[in-house]
């Protein structure tokens, strides 16, 4: 396995990883699949996608289904989600499974031998405090070839309403206490994901909210 940074060393989803779906798809009565593949039939054909921290490998089957890459590379730092994102592909798709990469490693670490036309990061830059999170953005801008894609689904602030804002708050109060005892995560504040893909000179093409809201699909466009 690769060196691991200080900071992730202690963060693995190894523990929750054999109820994650389930416990994510309970929790938010279907909404977090539904925001995953939302926006997955928009996307264009391309050649070579990453997927970032893909967790059980949701969206590997839609995109290999539907030809949506040649060569896909899926990074996860969880041995058991890799395992278990492998162990479905083997399974459902096993005549696909040669276009799949499955690289254990942290993404911080990743240096990339080529340029990707998409990266897929779902429910991974809420795991991170805001300068992380911001570094991750231009960590995938730096990756992408010229006109790049990418499709981003996580947790939404859209900061509207006092009451929504305080059940938001809640709601994250309770994710990020799941996680701290499941994962060890020590952040606890939601980064405002897509003003940082605004910042790293990002344009949304399409933009779709769930959950009353709370959670945003993004695909932006380099
Ligand atoms: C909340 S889960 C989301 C999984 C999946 N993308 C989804 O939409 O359900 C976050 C995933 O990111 C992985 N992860 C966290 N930090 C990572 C890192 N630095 N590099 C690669 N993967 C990472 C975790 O192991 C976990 O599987």
């Amino acid at each position: 396995m690769k060196n691991f940074t200080k900071k992730q060393q202690g963060l693995s989803f190894d523990f929750i990883a054999p109820i994650y779906d389930l416990l994510a798809s309970v929790a938010s009565l279907g909404e977090i699949k539904r925001s995953r593949d939302a926006l997955l039939p928009y996307l264009p054909n391309v050649k070579n996608c990453l997927i970032i921290g893909g967790g059980g490998g949701d969206v590997l089957e839609y995109l290999l289904k539907n030809k949506k890459a040649e060569k896909l590379f899926f990074i996860e730092v969880s041995p058991k989600m890799l395992y278990k994102a492998q162990k479905k592909l083997n399974k459902k798709m096993p005549q696909e499974a040669n276009k799949v990469q499955f690289i254990l490693a942290d993404f911080t670490d990743f240096k990339n031998p080529i340029t990707f036309d998409l990266i897929v990061a779902n429910y991974f830059l809420d795991l991170f405090p805001e300068k992380e999170s911001n570094n991750f953005v231009a960590q995938i801008r730096r990756m992408l070839a010229k006109d790049g894609l990418v499709l981003c689904a996580d947790l939404y602030n859209s900061g509207y309403g006092f009451l929504k804002k305080q059940i938001f708050r809640f709601i994250l109060f309770l994710i990020y206490k799941l996680f701290k005892f499941t994962s060890h995560l020590t952040n606890t504040e939601l980064p405002p994901i897509p003003e940082l893909f605004i910042k790293n000179n990002f344009k949304s093409l399409s933009s779709k909210y769930f959950f009353f809201g709370i959670l945003r699909s993004d695909i932006w466009k380099k």
